[in-house]
């Protein structure tokens, strides 16, 4: 089977959000979805799932069990087993689940930011405490650069802070944190009886060739106090599958975990579990071999655009993710925000940077995840309006 990556696929009929949301003329770069079809063998499964027509409850899937332990040992030389795992509909519930059941009212939740939206909120979404912990930064020319502060992490820590929500990489800066820098966060974290929430949902979309270490691989010690959320749905395009899992190698973790979900969250059903099943046993040639060259070239033509034609702009290389991070700062863009100017005058919708945390304000996140073609529509309407200021 071959993959064309260009084809300028219709999403607008279909009615998914992405190109749904706002009006006819304007073109989406916001919502993490891609605008390429599933592999193939993602089809496949899921129409026989529809022509069988058994859609019955699919509480559990012991050969995705089996198939995920030697996934995550193969690709992260991390030792897992079939047990360890909990089957969910999503991870956005997940991150408000942990927030809460490893914790009690007032206590802290605390995060690195600029931070995924749904982090920033989970917190405060049942009576817990955000500590919003910045990320430094360094520039480079355009470049910019996001490193962990971490004795501004561990200054911001207090005997209430119980939960840390971990991206890794981290959405939206792009960085694939290093091992020792995971070993830093662990440490501090073990040190002060924290729970790690380690979300790697991105961990294969890695533009750079690097490997990624799981913060639950590192160490025995780290595992029993980790809990890995993953998820195939940002590597194979499935978000409405409904399927996610985390891994709990410790049973008390396990069973709060569990308890907390259990009757709020559905499980996955047929077509979620036949999705990922695919998806992770036949599927992981057309990411290494159409999806991530494509996204690396779409991320190089959109660094070289910046380069030469907006000069006052300063960006991030992401290592991973097909997300970038534009700081728009320097420019005093009129009106509310970067997003509103740009929505408005370019007709191209961001991610505003302002969800993201105070951190992200004045910046807005690009989806470089679609046809080239439109990526540089994108950045030739963008670059219209600021030659027009
Ligand atoms: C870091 C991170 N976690 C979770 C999600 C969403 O996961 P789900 O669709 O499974 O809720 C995203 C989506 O972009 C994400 O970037």
């Amino acid at each position: 089977m071959s993959y064309n990556l260009d084809e300028l696929i219709e999403r607008r009929s279909v009615g998914g959000i992405k190109w749904n949301l706002f009006d006819q003329d304007v073109l989406p770069a916001w919502v993490a979805d891609m605008d390429f079809r599933s592999p193939e063998p993602i089809l496949r499964a899921l129409h026989a799932v529809a022509e069988y027509g058994d859609y019955g409850y699919h509480f559990d899937a012991p050969r995705l069990r089996d198939l995920l332990t030697q996934r995550l040992a193969l690709r992260y030389n991390w030792s897992v087993q079939p047990k360890d795992f909990q089957f969910l509909p999503n991870l956005v519930s997940a991150l408000n689940f942990v927030s809460m059941a490893f914790t009690d009212p007032g206590d802290e939740v605390i995060m690195l930011t600029p931070a995924y939206p749904p982090f920033v909120s989970a917190p405060g979404n049942s009576g817990r405490v955000p500590i919003y912990v910045d990320l430094a930064t360094t520039l480079d020319g355009q470049h910019l650069r996001y490193e962990i502060d971490f004795d501004a992490f561990e200054a911001a820590i207090t005997p209430r802070t119980k939960v840390l929500l971990f991206c890794n990489p981290h959405n939206p800066v792009g960085r694939m944190w290093s091992r020792a820098d995971l070993e830093r966060i662990a440490e501090i974290c073990l040190r002060h009886n924290m729970l790690i929430s380690s979300d790697e949902i991105h961990c294969d979309l890695i533009l750079n060739g690097a490997q990624h270490t799981p913060m639950a691989s590192l160490a025995p010690e780290v595992a029993r106090r980790t809990i890995t959320l993953m998820s195939p749905s940002k590597t194979f395009n499935t978000p409405t599958l409904g399927f996610a899992f985390a891994v709990a190698q410790d049973e008390t973790v396990y069973n709060t975990f569990a308890k907390s979900t259990a009757y709020f969250l559905p499980h996955p059903g047929a077509f979620g579990f036949a999705g990922a099943y695919a998806a992770y046993s036949e599927c992981q040639p057309w990411v290494d071999e159409t999806l991530l060259p494509y996204l690396k070239g779409n991320r190089d033509f959109m660094v070289d655009y910046i380069r030469q034609h907006l000069p006052q702009l300063t960006f991030t290389i992401p290592e991973a993710t097909y997300l970038g991070w534009l700081d728009w700062r320097a420019l005093n863009l009129p009106g509310e925000s970067p997003f509103h100017f740009f929505l408005e005058k370019a007709r191209v919708a961001f991610n505003d940077g302002a969800a993201f945390g105070d951190a992200g304000k004045g910046f807005t996140r690009v989806n470089f995840a679609t046809q080239r073609q439109r990526l540089q529509e994108i950045m030739d309407r963008v670059r219209a309006v600021v030659e027009d200021l």
